[in-house]
């Protein structure tokens, strides 16, 4: 056979193949379209175009085909196709890459892959498969890379997985659930470069057999249960770059041989059993960037050594037994930006050259047992984002110049002797998210540019001796009461300290305060009143700052003056004398007297400007006895704020004279509406005005208000003084519920007494009237029943229309329904109602008002139910 005739055959040789090609690529199209048929769901149209019609090679999208025509790669990503894997896939003749990484394929990988005998990657990662991971796989003679991770097979790793493997350079089964030992077979794969074996639930020991193959760099064993030494068969893995053994069993001594090794840059350790010492690091290759042994049982110092692996970026001794100091020489690897070491019962100081490491960000020295200060030269850690030095013995200040950090994210210097004042300059650290100062020595105020820090999420200066007034700014606020306790010289919001003795807490000035008691008294004539203004405003002692205290008599000869103490809550409160003067004098009217009631008369005071509040002065102090005890009370109340909650403003108190200063609600009381003649006279007032959603918002806010009162407040306010009198309505005839929380100042109840002070009587719950005075948040849901029946039925809680007679408006009511007449106990002026709705109401009402307290709902149930009653019926 002569060349020409050579070559003519091969011609006709390949034309055959081509033509045999072109058949099978009508044959690999039912293939994939069999592959598409196992889809059940395709939401992003991944496979829209692998249509009967198309060419496999030109249009269908994820598929790639070689030179001669077939599919050579299919390469589907993150397109969540659900389904199972179609086995026709294995009739594919020259199929090299089937790559379906983040789908949700699910069920088993099909026995049939095993023979492809082409493919070179198969990557299945992150889909929902699950079952053993079949054998046959171990038939490929060609597979390079096998990623089965991110699924859900279980069952042990086969070992007849490795027989065939001379080719693999890469196999990870990272994120499943595979259970049992490493196979040694794995000593098969000599080309393996790498594995990845981690997050699943292996047992046994480390084989040493993982060594064998030559270039082996990268083992990832981390989040299993295996166990066992492992150093002295790991020495032989000599191209190393990647090991993580991180949170297994192992135990013996670390594997710190290897940080010698020329390649390693990545070395976790951490979360083992392993014990001994950190040795001697002799040589450490200049590419080790990682070496994390936290969690571990070493012991023994840190050897400075350790500062000869110059190239680390992160260095992890945390939670281990290290004694010794820290060594100074760590501040010379210039590029690390991790350094943590906490939980070991490491001693000595912070060495300044810390403050060398240009480039750390996070320093980590918690809970070790370090003394002296904090040293100056970490200032200059210009891109620290977290100083955690807490739990120390650290003395001294905390350096001003810690503002120099300006990306500092997390400061926490809690319990340790930190002593001086917090620095101002802190508040320039704006992005901090965590501040924790707790559990120092510190002295001095708050600086107000903490104020500033308005990215906090955590914030806490409790157990110092800090002092003065916590600053008002919302950044620090938030973070509530416990954030600022067990500092006794504090005081202000949110702390329940009321700023009394200190220059800058909200104190009105003798004259004021004189006007005040004068008018409320109503003894004095204005003569007087303008005497001792005159008087006091000569001595300009009226300035806001002026402490008022009882000690501090004005000159004065001829009257016994009063003189006590003001303090307001509230900011919108005018503060100039001039105000108060012009307010106060209102007082002196007889017309301002508005309301009177078991704890005292009520009066209000004008401002100019607009501002109007209510005086109410106390004629019983109850079971309060002392300054301390009232002022105490009345700050609890004072940051109480609800939309149906008559706000308190502030007090005054003077050994004789108590007044509590309120919001002023201009539309009467709900009494006044439902009960009073005189009031239906006026164009706003009555019950006409009180048609059917009127006294349904009344009700469902006085129930809120309660709800607020019992579940929100902590601790618990009780009312139990619940009366419609007590039943404010805004100008919107919304309810403003007052008096609330008085309860150590309301008269001490007694059986006896009961009547005599509760004008109220029909409001109180049966187990009050008893001997054993158990108050519970159920009196007032009692009341609030009683409330419910009088809204609808506009009537009193007790009435007698004859001399001997007394009607219960719970009785009557209950009869009314009893007989199947609910409407006849409707107030006649009720306008504009669904007759259902307010039966409901009614019912509702009962139930609050039943004898046992037991068998009443919570005020938050109460809310619950009068929604639905509104919302079902729209
Ligand atoms: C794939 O589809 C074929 C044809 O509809 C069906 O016979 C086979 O059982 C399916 N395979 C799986 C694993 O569901
Ligand atoms: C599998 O494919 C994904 C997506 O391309 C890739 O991120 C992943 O590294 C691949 N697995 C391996 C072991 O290369
Ligand atoms: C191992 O694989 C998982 C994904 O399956 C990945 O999250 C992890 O980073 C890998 N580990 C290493 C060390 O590459
Ligand atoms: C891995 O181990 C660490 C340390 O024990 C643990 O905190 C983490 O939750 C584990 N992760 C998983 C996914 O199991
Ligand atoms: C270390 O890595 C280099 C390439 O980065 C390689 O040439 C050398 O063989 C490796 N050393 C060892 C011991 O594997
Ligand atoms: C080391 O491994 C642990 C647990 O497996 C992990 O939490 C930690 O982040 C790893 N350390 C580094 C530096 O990656
Ligand atoms: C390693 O550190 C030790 C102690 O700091 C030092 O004596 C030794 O010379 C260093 N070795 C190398 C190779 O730098
Ligand atoms: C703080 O304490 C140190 C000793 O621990 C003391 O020398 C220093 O005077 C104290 N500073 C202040 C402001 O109290
Ligand atoms: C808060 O920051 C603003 C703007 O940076 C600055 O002008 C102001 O002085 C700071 N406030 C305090 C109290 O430091
Ligand atoms: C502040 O720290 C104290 C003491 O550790 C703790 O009781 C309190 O709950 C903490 N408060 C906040 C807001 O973190």
């Amino acid at each position: 056979m002569n060349v020409l005739e050579f070559l003519l055959l091969l011609f006709l040789v390949f034309r055959v193949l081509g033509e045999e090609a072109a058949a099978d690529v009508v044959g690999e199209k039912e293939i994939l379209l069999q592959f598409k048929g196992n889809v059940t769901a395709d939401p992003r149209g991944a496979l829209a175009s692998w249509v009967v019609s198309g060419d496999p090679c030109r249009d269908f999208a994820g598929v790639t085909c070689s030179d001669a025509g077939f599919v050579a790669k299919i390469l589907i990503h993150g397109a969540e196709i659900e389904g199972a894997l179609s086995s026709s896939i294995a009739g594919l003749i020259d199929l090299q890459i089937l790559s379906l990484f983040g789908n949700r394929f699910s069920g088993g990988v099909p026995e049939e892959y095993g023979g492809i005998g082409t493919l070179r990657k198969l990557n299945l990662s992150r889909n929902e498969l699950s079952g053993e991971v079949p054998a046959s796989l171990g038939d490929m003679p060609s597979l390079r890379l096998l990623d089965l991770g991110g699924n859900s097979f279980s069952g042990v790793i086969p070992g007849s997985l490795f027989k065939n493997c001379f080719r693999t350079r890469f196999v990870s089964f990272s994120h499943n659930r595979l259970s049992g030992p490493i196979p040694t077979s794995i000593a098969n794969c000599f080309n393996l470069v790498g594995f990845n074996f981690s997050f699943n639930e292996l047992t046994g020991g480390f084989p040493p057999e993982i060594c064998a193959p030559p270039a082996i760099t990268f083992i990832a064993l981390g989040n299993n249960s295996l166990s066992g030494t492992v150093a002295d068969k790991i020495s032989s893995c000599r191209s190393l770059e990647f090991l993580d053994l991180g949170s297994n069993s192992f135990s013996g001594a670390a594997p710190f041989d290897l940080l010698s090794l020329t390649n390693l840059s990545y070395f976790n350790a951490s979360f083992n059993r392993f014990q001994g010492i950190i040795p001697e690091i002799g040589t450490c290759s200049d590419r080790l960037k990682y070496i994390d042994v936290s969690g571990n049982d070493l012991s023994g110092g840190i050897d400075p050594s350790i500062a000869n692996c110059t190239g680390l970026r992160l260095l992890d001794l945390g939670f281990n037994g290290l004694t010794g100091s820290i060594p100074p020489e760590i501040g010379s690897i210039k590029f690390l930006s991790v350094l943590r070491m906490g939980s070991n019962a490491i001693t000595g100081t912070i060495p300044p050259e810390l403050g060398e490491m240009e480039m750390i960000q996070v320093l980590d020295l918690h809970n070790l047992q370090l003394s002296g200060e904090i040293p100056l030269s970490l200032s200059q850690c210009q891109f620290l984002l977290e100083l955690d030095a807490s739990r120390n013995k650290l003395q001294g200040g905390i350096p001003e110049t810690l503002y120099k950090l300006t990306f500092l994210q997390h400061l926490d210097l809690h319990h340790n002797a930190l002593n001086g004042s917090i620095p101002s300059s802190l508040g320039q650290l704006i992005r901090l998210q965590f501040l924790d100062l707790s559990e120092n020595l510190l002295t001095g105020s708050i600086p107000d540019s903490l104020g500033n820090l308005t990215l906090l999420i955590h914030f806490n200066l409790s157990y110092n001796n800090l002092s003065g007034v916590i600053p008002s700014a919302p950044a620090i606020q938030q973070f509530g009461s416990s954030a600022f306790s067990n500092n006794p010289l504090l005081c202000g919001s949110p702390l329940n300290v009321v700023c009394g003795r200190h220059r800058r807490a909200k104190v009105l000035s003798v004259t004021v305060i004189i006007a005040i008691v004068a008018a409320a008294l109503i003894l004095a004539g204005v003569c007087l009143i303008t005497a001792m203004n005159r008087m006091a405003y000569k001595k300009k002692s009226w300035e806001e700052d002026i402490l008022v205290s009882e000690s501090t008599a004005p000159a004065s000869t001829s009257s016994n003056i009063i003189i006590g103490k003001l303090v307001l809550f509230s900011k919108s409160l005018p503060s100039r004398y001039e105000d108060w003067e012009a307010g106060t004098k209102a007082l002196l009217d007889k017309d301002c007297l508005i309301g009177g009631g078991s704890i005292g008369s009520v009066y209000k005071a004008s401002f100019e400007g607009g501002v109007t509040i209510a005086v109410k002065k106390l004629e019983t102090l109850g079971k309060i006895r002392n300054q301390e005890e009232f002022e105490q009370e009345m700050s609890r109340l004072g940051i109480i704020r609800h939309p149906n909650l008559v706000a308190f403003q502030g007090y005054y108190w003077s050994s004789s004279m108590q007044l509590i200063l309120s919001e002023f609600v201009p539309n009467g009381s709900l009494y006044q509406h439902l009960h009073d003649p005189n009031f239906s006279s006026s164009s706003r007032g009555g019950r006409g005005q009180l048609f059917w959603a009127r006294r349904f918002e009344i009700a469902l806010g006085t129930a809120r208000a309660l709800a607020y009162l019992h579940h929100d407040c902590k601790p618990q306010v009780l009312h139990l003084n619940i009366k419609s009198t007590n039943i404010l309505l805004g100008e919107g005839y919304e309810a403003k519920l007052c008096d609330y929380g008085l309860m150590k100042l309301l008269p001490i109840l007694g059986s006896r007494e009961l009547t005599k002070f509760h004008t109220a009587v029909g409001y109180v719950a049966p187990e009050l009237a008893s001997q054993s005075l158990r108050y519970s948040e159920k009196c007032d849901v009692y009341s609030f029943g009683i409330i419910l029946l009088e809204i609808v039925t506009g009537r009193k809680p007790v009435e007698s229309p004859g001399a001997s007679e007394v009607v219960l408006l719970r009785d009557f009511v209950q009869g009314a329904l009893d007989d199947g007449a609910a409407s006849d106990c409707f107030d006649r002026s009720l306008r504009r109602f669904s007759e259902k709705e307010v039966i409901q109401v009614l019912k509702v009402g009962l139930i609050c008002a039943a004898d046992a307290p037991t068998k009443r709902p919570s005020m938050g149930e109460v809310v619950q139910f009068l929604e639905s009653i509104r919302s079902s019926n729209p």
